[in-house]
């Protein structure tokens, strides 16, 4: 299975262009890596030099990877790449980002042997990686095209646009933001969520709140969508709350309903997916989640991962409902008219994930509480990571 993903073609054909032009529409994840720049001399093209992508900036000095001497003549510069460039790639795996940018490989490193030896430690990493790669045949680089982890996709002028689209769609799938089957329209699903499901948030919020008995610390959303659970409750708390998502549509939508709600300084959107959470360990007080474990294909390795999050006695509120019966009741029958299919669709959904065997899930997790509760406001798994010393708190 491949997890990094190079662009080849001839010569100004828009490989770059096509790279910048991903990463554009990707603005809420953590990039890093390097890109290889041209400097120009009386109009001339005199040089090119590497730069960190953290920190590109104008008055940096240019360090070299190659220089025109003599006209026509260049030389290329691999104490760059041992040096610099060796830098950089171990800040990328340091970093922990969520894409690693390698714009681009080419035959000025033919001889930095030990940055060869870091862009194959990158490559073999869990991190993606997407880069440039030049048409040129080299040892090194006909190395990194054969790797079973490598697709390479050629680009030419005529393909260019419809390139972008398949390589956008496969970055997003290896930092596990893809569509899926499991996809949903976030502006409709944020029409749907204010004409018909806007009443059950700060229901759930308040009854997440008086159930844990907690007010304040660190709260996490997971599966957000467009953000009102966790809106609703910051707003009747004094927690800070991150909103996570996989869908960058849904966490767009969400920040203008963050603006909206004047709580820019306390919540705050966080793209990525339940099974790598973007968070330290035991960095979350409390994790609340509704309507989201449906699509976990994973429920396992989504509570597990948490779990890994939440701090000492932290307490997590995740599954899903409408807060009371007679919420339930009044949106059943207005989903009802807006689509014929809507109830059996989501019996179908609901039964699947509530027959799941929650206990067995959890059994090797160090909870001071668990609870399954079923009933006409909903399924939610309630638990509480133990203390440090073994000294659990939730009481029903
Ligand atoms: C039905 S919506 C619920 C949204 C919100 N919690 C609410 O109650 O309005 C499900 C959300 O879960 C998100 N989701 C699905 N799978 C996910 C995953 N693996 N990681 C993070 N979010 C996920 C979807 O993108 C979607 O926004």
């Amino acid at each position: 299975m491949h997890n990094n993903i190079f662009v080849t073609g001839d010569l100004h054909v828009g490989k770059s262009t096509l790279i910048q032009r991903v990463l554009s529409n990707l603005p809420l994840i953590k990039i890093l890596g390097f890109k290889t720049s041209r400097f120009f001399q009386n109009k001339k093209l005199a040089g090119f030099y590497l730069e960190d992508f953290s920190r590109l900036r104008q008055d940096t000095p240019k360090a070299f990877i190659g220089r025109c001497v003599n006209d026509n003549y260049w030389v290329s510069i691999p104490e760059t790449f041992d040096t610099l460039g060796v830098e950089i790639l171990q800040n990328c795996l340091k970093g922990k980002p969520d894409l690693i940018v390698m714009d681009e490989l080419g035959f000025f490193e033919n001889d930095a042997k030990l940055f060869q030896k870091h862009v194959f430690a990158v490559l073999a990493s869990p991190i993606p990686v997407l880069g440039v790669l030049k048409k040129k045949r080299t040892p090194f680089l006909d190395q990194i095209r054969k790797r079973s982890d490598v697709k390479v996709f050629e680009v030419t002028r005529e393909n260019r646009d419809r390139m972008y689209e398949q390589i956008y769609e496969e970055v997003l799938q290896l930092i596990g933001l893809g569509k899926g089957k499991n996809y949903i329209d976030a502006a409709s699903y944020e029409k749907t969520v204010k004409e018909v499901f806007a009443p059950v948030y700060p229901v759930i919020a308040k009854q997440i709140l008086d159930r844990t008995k907690m007010k304040s610390g660190i709260c996490l959303d997971v599966g957000a969508g467009t953000g009102h659970l966790g809106i609703e409750l910051t707003k009747i708390s004094d927690f800070n709350t991150y909103l996570l998502d996989c869908s960058q549509d849904m966490l767009l939508i969400a920040e203008q309903n963050i603006e909206r709600a004047g709580l820019q300084g306390r919540v705050h959107t966080l793209l990525g997916s339940v099974y790598r959470i973007p968070l330290n360990n035991e960095s979350v007080d409390l994790v609340i989640s509704r309507g989201s474990l449906y699509f976990w294909e994973q429920k396992k390795l989504a509570l597990h991962e948490i779990y890994r999050v939440l701090a000492p006695g932290g307490m997590a509120y995740i599954g899903g409902g409408f807060g009371s019966a007679e919420l339930k009741r009044k949106i059943y029958l207005q989903m009802q008219q807006k689509d014929q299919n809507w109830r059996k669709n989501m019996a179908q959904k609901i039964n699947q994930t509530n027959n799941i065997n929650y206990l067995e899930l959890l059994k090797d997790l160090d909870l001071a509480y668990l609870e399954v509760s079923n009933s006409e406001a909903g399924m939610w798994l309630i638990m509480q990571k133990k203390q440090e010393f073994g000294v659990g708190t939730a009481s029903n």
